[in-house]
């Protein structure tokens, strides 16, 4: 019976039912990721690896996973994983596309609203028995509707992103590897150079996938380009920020504030700058945390397995 790994806790259904057909193993934990060591072993020994955005799945780890056929990874992204080593060892690649799509987009607008309404400071305000009296400028924040959005990295995501931002009379900006007309007619998106997009943009929103291109791709000399009163989202991946510029340009005012789902060191440790700024909403990687989403994503990652291991094609193959 061929043997199946799976790094985390997750839904009893979906574990039962690749019970039917496989030998299911679970580092039955909801928060501690799997120790390297048991990663390292367990891939030693399974056919399948149900993998999560935590867990590195590098050339070391292919190269002494002799029976692996398939590390299914509950994530879109998998920049967690040596694709290119994986294609090179014969091994299948599958992530978690489409189905969290409306669920990141959420998430990333919610920064956008967050952010510039300083939601969290001002329910920690309340919380805290500081409101004495109402007053004008009481936690006054900054608007969102008819303003600019500038969004790079337009996949799907981004365009989700586009037509909430739409509903809210935004005009929307982009910057992206290719075109995408659909946007431009359906949301009235204008494609610029990310030059362009900076300068322009009240919410720049970066969206991009981790690769060799856009590692560190905003940086110092990025944040000087956008207005003061910019405030910047990263629903994304950590790395594609310079973290350390971002923290100066928030200290030196070049940019007005922050919305962070993603960092470039996760978990980001709790004595971080940026965990003690007013101006910054972080939140720990939630962008595809709903119940529903998580729930189809583990059930896509588990068919995926499923596939590969009854010789059928898998459902959402990634190429390196
Ligand atoms: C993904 O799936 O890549 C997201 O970052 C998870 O929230």
């Amino acid at each position: 019976m061929s043997k199946v790994f799976v790094t985390r806790k997750i839904d009893d259904a979906v574990i039962d039912e690749l019970k039917k057909s496989f030998d299911v193993e679970v580092w039955d934990s909801e928060d501690e990721a799997v120790p390297r060591d048991v990663l390292l072993k367990k891939a030693k020994e399974s056919h399948a690896i149900l993998t999560m955005l935590s867990d590195q799945v590098d050339e070391e780890l292919l190269a002494h996973a002799s029976h692996l056929k398939v590390v299914a990874n509950m994530a879109v992204g998998y920049d967690n994983i040596d694709v290119h080593a994986a294609e090179k060892a014969g091994i299948i690649v599958t992530n978690t596309p489409d189905v969290l799509t409306d669920t990141t987009a959420d998430l990333a607008f919610a920064l956008v609203l967050a952010a510039a309404r300083r939601i969290p400071e001002a329910a920690d305000y309340i919380k805290n028995g500081d409101w004495t009296s109402w007053s004008p400028y009481l936690l006054a924040g900054r608007d969102v509707h008819h303003k600019t959005l500038g969004i790079i990295g337009m996949g799907k995501i981004g365009q989700a992103v586009a037509k909430r931002a739409a509903g809210f009379d935004m005009n929307i900006l982009y910057h992206t590897r290719s075109r995408k007309s659909e946007a431009e007619e359906q949301f009235g998106a204008q494609y610029k150079s990310l030059n362009d997009l900076l300068e322009k943009s009240d919410f720049v929103l970066v969206l991009a996938p981790l690769t060799n291109e856009t590692r560190g791709m905003i940086g110092a000399e990025q944040f000087g380009q956008m207005k003061e009163s910019a405030i910047f989202i990263n629903a994304g991946r950590g790395p594609v920020v310079d973290e350390e510029a971002l923290v100066d340009a928030l200290e030196n005012g070049e940019i007005a504030g922050a919305g962070l789902d993603v960092f470039e060191k996760e978990p980001i440790s709790k004595d971080h700058p940026l965990l003690s700024m007013k101006n910054v909403v972080a939140v720990p990687h939630i962008g595809s945390a709903s119940t529903e989403t998580r729930f189809i994503m583990m059930k896509l990652a588990a068919d995926n397995i499923k596939a590969v291991l009854n010789g059928e094609k898998p459902l959402t193959k990634v190429s390196g």
